[in-house]
């Protein structure tokens, strides 16, 4: 699918990585009996970038999804694509943007795992997740809104996801 849409070797690398977070999210919330699609975690995050391949802005999410519809691609998978970008974009803002009437808010587990995988991986290097607060600040973009993805899903997890994705990154080294 990637070939098929232009991805280059960097994305292609990007989304494994994320990936690779992602699943680390989605398997403990497996071990904890909660429920989680990781089969829909895995696929939202190898092709959250696939719209790259069109367009570098924003709207790379909105275009990926739109690809992956065209695809016949389970809707599960095509909401992540959705979703996956800023730290989740309100109706209100995207209006701005000027992308079409669509929430772009992760709500989902699978969602905002792949959105939050995504926030801690700069290239197909897995860091700090301060750092990319950081790099919201500088930008301009919502910090609060970033900050409040880490803590809906630190509350959901019951665990630090950083510490829990840094330590294991770590273990597979
Ligand atoms: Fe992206």
């Amino acid at each position: 699918m990637h070939k098929k849409y232009g991805s280059n070797d960097a994305i292609v690398k990007h989304c494994k990585t994320v990936a690779r977070v992602a699943a680390i999210l989605a398997e403990e919330f497996a071990r904890q009996g909660k429920d989680i699609d990781l089969e829909a975690t895995a696929e939202g995050a190898l092709l959250h970038d696939i719209g790259r391949g069109r367009v570098q802005t924003v709207r790379h999410g909105l275009e990926g999804s739109l690809i992956l519809e065209g695809e016949g691609v389970n809707d599960k998978v095509v909401q992540i694509v959705r979703r996956h970008v800023g730290a989740g974009i309100s109706a209100e803002e995207a209006k701005k943007l000027g992308l079409p009437d669509f929430d772009y808010i992760p709500r989902t587990r699978e969602q905002v795992i792949v959105c939050f995988a995504d926030k801690m991986v700069d290239a197909e290097v897995v860091r700090p997740f301060e750092m990319e607060v950081k790099r919201f600040e500088m930008k301009g973009h919502d910090v609060g809104r970033l900050l409040s993805l880490k803590q809906n899903l630190e509350a959901d997890l019951r665990e630090d996801p950083e510490g829990l994705v840094l330590r294991k990154i770590k273990g597979t080294r």
